[in-house]
């Protein structure tokens, strides 16, 4: 692919991004029509479905053979890889959005025959962009991300998840996430899978684990793990399957191993 291309690719998303942050920014006081979706705490309001639209209506405009993996539905079918495929979650943390108008992000991947080559995720009211493209490192707004350190041991790093894996479930054996979160320094939820994966980019958290996300959730944090040196798997270490729901496991390279193989054992 060539680079010129992929870089008026960012910029048009990188100027989308911003644009639609500030907007959600400007309205953050008004008000909300709340709907739910699969479950009564499954938020969705006309935000999220706006700022979706924002985006499809510009992607198609100006990138009319790109196709839209989105989360409210104003995007493709999207079933193959084929060509450029942009994964959108539009706010990703409705229910922090909701609540408690702050730590909610944009999500956008950008993926090419299947290779990630961009990645951006919005921490809007902050103003803070996370980016990469394939190749060239990650940044948190203008700076530049240093790899992770990988000598971390367990006991000295923190790791994301939700406590929801810790109590009795159908997924994981919560006994032995018992146990991780005992030997871990401290743990975090932050409530959106974007932020958390940018945070563990950043180093300021160092492993993500999550028994169920989409592929708006996590498709551009991959892209900004991969290029701090990271690995994304399902949580029980195998490959991820970029158009499916998944269980995701993001960390350093040494911690992964020493957790997926200690600490992650499957229901099914
Ligand atoms: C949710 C958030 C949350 C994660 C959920 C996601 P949404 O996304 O990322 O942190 O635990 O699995 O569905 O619905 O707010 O875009
Ligand atoms: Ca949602
Ligand atoms: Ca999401
Ligand atoms: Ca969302």
């Amino acid at each position: 692919m060539k680079d010129q291309l992929r870089q008026d690719i960012y910029n048009h998303a990188k100027n989308w991004i911003l644009e639609a942050g500030k907007h959600l920014r400007d309205v953050i006081d008004e008000p909300l029509y709340i709907d739910t979706k699969s479950n009564p705490n499954d938020l969705v309001t006309q935000m999220d479905r706006e700022t979706e639209q924002f985006f499809t209506k510009h992607i198609k405009e100006t990138y009319p053979d790109h196709r839209i993996l989105s989360e409210e539905g104003f995007g493709d079918d999207v079933t193959s890889l084929e060509g450029f495929v942009w994964i959108i979650d539009p706010i990703d943390g409705t229910m922090n959005f909701v609540h408690q108008k702050k730590h909610f992000a944009i999500s956008i991947g950008i993926y090419h025959e299947g290779i990630g080559q961009i990645g951006l995720i919005y921490n809007v009211m902050e103003d803070i962009l996370y980016s990469s493209i394939k190749g060239q490192g990650a940044y948190k707004n203008n700076k530049r991300l240093p790899k992770l350190d990988t000598n971390l041991t367990l006991e000295e790093s923190i790791l994301v998840l939700n406590s929801f894996w810790a109590c009795e479930n159908s997924r994981i054996n919560e006994t032995k996430i018992q146990q991780l979160i005992k030997k871990v320094r401290g743990t975090r939820s932050y409530g959106s899978a974007a932020l958390e994966f940018a945070y563990v980019a950043e180093g300021i958290a160092d492993g993500y684990l999550s028994m169920q996300l989409a592929p708006w959730d996590y498709a551009a944090g991959v892209l900004i793990m991969d290029e701090v040196g990271g690995i994304t798997t399902k949580a029980d270490g195998a490959p991820i399957d970029i158009l499916h729901d998944s269980t995701i496991f993001s960390c350093n390279r040494e911690l992964h191993d020493e957790i997926t193989v200690n600490y992650v054992e499957l229901k099914q």
